[in-house]
């Protein structure tokens, strides 16, 4: 059977073209500062020795982009955890979730721990974080990860997330769902095949449904993708909305985006919808990325 390709999404992307070029096009290589190991100022003097582009982020401190560097990771620096190699658009869902200093927060698809790492930052190190994930391979690489970058308030936990049974006694709790990964395409515009979209879609609904039961009244949960596909983010959001007691929260994001959409197809998700986002890989020149930032109500 013919197999799908990114033109299914020439209705709901906006400057389609745009989008099209930049899937096609090489990204920018980007890496995130880690505050536990080495100030700022003196990061800056590392990448600048090591690379020839050292541009500073303008939407996020933290971030610095380094042209089309094709080994970022080749540093010592790198290996002594100063700094994380991250997407642009990977960087905002922990923002979003801007968990407070000495809160207790679960991770629970955590590996390889991208988002962990920047989670701990932004706690400053205190609380705690629960980081889990279900694959013991990619287990490996978060536990090599955090203690690279010295992420002390960080447990791991090996769990199919969706049977973890405990109930409101998160802070915060972020989603970073498995998903198609169609954000991450380039040059193959060919999508997955449909029944594996179809599969995700339940598992990331029973995820997301699991977060909002872990979660404590008034806490917040953020659900994101790397994926384009609404069935992976605005039919998951939708259907959790109709069945749990959590309202969407509008973002404020600080970087290029469009808003969440409201149908597709014959599928019909509400106006609420609009208060999440996608990020589209012309936007940063990046992955893409979708986000949706829930609270419980108390
Ligand atoms: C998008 S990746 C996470 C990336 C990670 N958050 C980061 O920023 O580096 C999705 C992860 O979900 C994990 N996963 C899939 N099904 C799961 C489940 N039922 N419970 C927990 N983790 C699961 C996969 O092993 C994979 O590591």
């Amino acid at each position: 059977m013919e197999r799908e390709t990114l033109h299914r999404y020439r209705d709901i992307i906006p400057d389609f073209d745009a989008f099209l070029q930049a899937i096609r096009s090489e990204r920018i290589t980007a890496v995130r500062w880690n505050p536990h190991k080495v100030s700022r100022a003196r990061l800056i003097e590392e990448l600048e020795e090591c690379f020839e582009c050292v541009e500073e982020v303008k939407w996020y401190e933290h971030a610095f982009r380094l042209g089309y560097e094709e080994k970022p990771g080749k540093t010592l620096h790198h290996i002594l955890g100063h700094y994380y190699i991250q997407e642009e658009s990977a960087m905002v869902a922990a923002l979003v979730l801007n968990p407070r200093k000495h809160a207790v927060v679960l991770d629970m698809c955590a590996a390889p721990g991208g988002k962990t790492t920047q989670l701990s930052a932004l706690m400053e190190n205190t609380g705690t974080i629960i980081a889990n994930d279900k694959a013991i391979p990619r287990l490996k690489s978060l536990v090599a990860n955090v203690s690279r970058l010295a992420c002390l308030n960080v447990s791991i936990t090996w769990n199919d997330a969706t049977k973890i049974q405990a109930k409101e006694c998160f802070d915060y709790v972020l989603v970073d769902a498995p998903c198609t990964a169609e954000g991450n395409l380039q040059e193959r515009i060919t999508l997955m095949p449909r029944r594996m979209r179809e599969s995700l879609s339940r598992l990331q609904r029973n995820l997301l449904a699991k977060a909002c039961e872990l979660v404590k009244p008034k806490g917040i949960v953020v659900y994101c993708t790397c994926t384009f596909a609404p069935e992976e983010n605005e039919r998951v959001v939708s259907s959790i909305l109709e069945r749990y007691n959590v309202k969407l929260e509008p973002l404020k994001l600080k970087v290029p985006h469009a808003k969440g959409i409201e149908s597709f197809g014959r599928e019909q998700y509400g106006c609420e919808m609009r208060k999440t986002a996608r990020i589209y890989p012309h936007h940063l020149n990046s992955g893409g990325a979708y986000i949706a930032k829930l609270k419980k109500r108390g």
